[in-house]
C-alpha cells in the first residue's frame, strides 16, 4: 500500500512516548508517510527532534498519572477528530530478583505498564469502535514467548498485555476495527541505561545476566527495522500478533521451542543469558 493510502486509513495516530527509542522511530516512519501524529512525553521539551515539524503534535502525559493520562487522551482525541491507529508503547525495565525484589518497586511497574496502558488502551478503544475503523497496536514483547531472567513484573506485565490484546481481537472480530499485539526482540535502544536495577540483585549471576542483556540490546538490530514491520501489519489492517527483530529471535527460537521439549529450551535459555 503507498504510502498515501496508509495515510488515507490512517491519517491521525496517537502513540505514548515518542522522546526515545522504538516510538521516536514509530512516529518518524508515520509522519514520513504523511500520518498526523501526536506523540506524548513526560518532559514535551525532550521529542525536539520532532518539534515545530508539520503533522506533529506533542502531548504530555505520564502514564503514572492515570486520570491527567486520561484527560490528555481525550483533549488530543478531541484536537485530531479522533485517531485511527493508537500505538502504546510506554514502559521501563526493572531488574530484580523475583522473590526479593523490593514490593513497592516490583507493583509500581505492572501499574504502569499493564493497569495504566490498559487504561488509555480502554479509551482509544472506545473510540476506535463508536467510529467502527482504525487499529489500536499494543507494544508487547518476545518476552511474553521467552521471559527474561529477573524482570517478573515486565513479563508478566507484557503477558497480562498481549492476553488484553488477544482477548480483543475477537471481541472486534467482524468488525472494522483491529487489533495488534506487536512483540519486539531485542533492539537498540536506551532500555538497560534507564531500566532500574533493584540494589539488592548484586550478586555475580546477576550482574552476568545484567551484561548479557545489555549486550543483547548493544548488538541488537536499529529500531527502524520494527518501523518496517508495524507498517507493514497495519497496511495489513488484520488483527494478529507481529515478531519484530533478529532472524534469530522472531524466527528460529520460536520455531525450536514449538518443537523441542520444555527441558531444552530452559536449558538453552538459561545458557543464553549465562545463567551458571
Ligand atoms: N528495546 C527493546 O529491545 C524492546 C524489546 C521488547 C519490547 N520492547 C518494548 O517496546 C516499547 C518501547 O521500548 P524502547 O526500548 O523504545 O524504550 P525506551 O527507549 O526505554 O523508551 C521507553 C520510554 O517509556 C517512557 N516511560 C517510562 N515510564 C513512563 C511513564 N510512567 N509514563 C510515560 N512514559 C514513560 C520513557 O519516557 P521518558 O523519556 O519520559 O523517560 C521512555 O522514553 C516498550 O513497550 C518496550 O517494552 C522493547
Amino acid at each position: 500500500m503507498p504510502s498515501e493510502l496508509l495515510a488515507s486509513r490512517y491519517p491521525t495516530a496517537f502513540i505514548t512516548v515518542v522522546s526515545a527509542g522504538l516510538g521516536r522511530a514509530f512516529a518518524e516512519g508515520l509522519l514520513a508517510a504523511g500520518v498526523r501524529v501526536w506523540g506524548t512525553a513526560r518532559d514535551v521539551s525532550r521529542p525536539a527532534p520532532f518539534a515545530g515539524r508539520d503533522g506533529f503534535t506533542a502531548v504530555a502525559l505520564d502514564l503514572s498519572d492515570g486520570d491527567a493520562a486520561e484527560a490528555a487522551y481525550a483533549r488530543a482525541s478531541g484536537e485530531a477528530g479522533g485517531f485511527a491507529l493508537i500505538i502504546n508503547q510506554a514502559r521501563y525495565g526493572v531488574f530484580a530478583d523475583a522473590a526479593r525484589a523490593v514490593a513497592g518497586l516490583w507493583h509500581r511497574q505492572i501499574e504502569d505498564m499493564l493497569q495504566a496502558t490498559l487504561r488509555l488502551a480502554r479509551l482509544g478503544l472506545r473510540d476506535l469502535q463508536a467510529r467502527d475503523s482504525g487499529s489500536i497496536v499494543n507494544v508487547s514483547s518476545l518476552a511474553v514467548e521467552f521471559p527474561l531472567p529477573y524482570m517478573s513484573g515486565y513479563n508478566v506485565a507484557k503477558a497480562g498485555l498481549s492476553a488484553w490484546s488477544e482477548t480483543i481481537a475477537y471481541e472486534v472480530h467482524g468488525t472494522g476495527v483491529s487489533v495488534i499485539d506487536f512483540r519486539p526482540g531485542d533492539f537498540r535502544t536506551d532500555f538497560n541505561r534507564v531500566a532500574t536495577r533493584d540494589p539488592g540483585a548484586d550478586e555475580p549471576r546477576f550482574d552476568r545476566v545484567w551484561r548479557r542483556l545489555g549486550r543483547n540490546l548493544d548488538i541488537a538490530p536499529p529500531p527502524e527495522r520494527a518501523v518496517a514491520d508495524l507498517l507493514r501489519a497495519i497496511r495489513r489492517g488484520r488483527s494478529g500478533f507481529v515478531r519484530t527483530g533478529s532472524f534469530f529471535q522472531t524466527r528460529f527460537a520460536p520455531a525450536l521451542a514449538r518443537i523441542a521439549p520444555w527441558s531444552w529450551k530452559l536449558a538453552l535459555h538459561a545458557r543464553y543469558f549465562d545463567l551458571r
